[in-house]
């Protein structure tokens, strides 16, 4: 664990040079847990891993909701600005180009509100059950920005009518979006893990 940033986190470094892989948890999770989705995607990337500095009820979390898919935008946009600046401090650190997000859930959202809020500090992102994070973002310009969207036929949490509503605002911000939908629900498949990797080796 290496704390000196503003985030708790954890990096690996890979042996190669192309973009690392920035792993953004869900709710209740941390800086390990998408580790080792990281290592399957890209054996041979580095990894750098922030744990959400807001708590639920002690749950880690990248921004505060006021209940399940309501949040509270404001501080969406203070934190989208918060890890963005982490992200933007541990490239320099570490010597990074600009990473691929990869979020799940809660962290998909703050990789989602980046995207919309400062799509400069990524090269791109994979969204795995992610929903609209901001209803009224500012106009933003992703620059064919890659992103793949990964959502769940039967979730729960995420009508398909808001997944979708995500992938049309990232498209018409100019992003180069790719949105699939699994015969599965909230959490993550091997499914995802194939198609995901598929996408980032293209
Ligand atoms: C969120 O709060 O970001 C979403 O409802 C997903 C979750 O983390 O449960």
């Amino acid at each position: 664990m290496t704390q000196e940033l503003s985030f708790i986190h954890r990096f690996e470094q890979g042996i190669s040079t192309a973009a690392p892989l920035l792993l953004l948890h869900g709710t209740g999770g941390n800086e390990n847990d998408l580790l080792s989705l990281g290592r399957s995607l890209a054996p041979e990337r580095s990894l750098l891993s922030p744990r959400g500095k807001v708590l639920e009820n002690g749950m880690p979390r990248f921004f505060r909701r006021l209940a399940e898919g309501v949040f509270d935008e404001q501080d969406v946009i203070k934190r989208a600005h918060e890890l963005a600046d982490f992200i933007v401090a541990a490239g320099e650190t570490y010597k990074l180009p600009k990473p691929i997000a990869v979020g799940f859930s809660n962290g998909a959202n703050i990789a989602a509100a980046i995207l919309l809020l400062r799509p400069d500090v990524l090269s791109g992102a994979i969204l795995l059950r992610a929903m609209v994070p901001l209803a009224k973002p500012p106009q933003a310009d992703l620059a064919q920005k890659p992103v793949l969207i990964i959502s769940g036929a039967s979730d729960p949490i995420i009508p398909a009518s808001n997944a979708n509503l995500l992938a049309t605002m990232l498209k018409e911000a100019h992003g180069d979006v790719q949105h699939e939908t699994l015969p599965t629900g909230h959490n993550l498949t091997q499914n995802d893990v194939t198609l995901a990797s598929t996408w980032l080796n293209r």
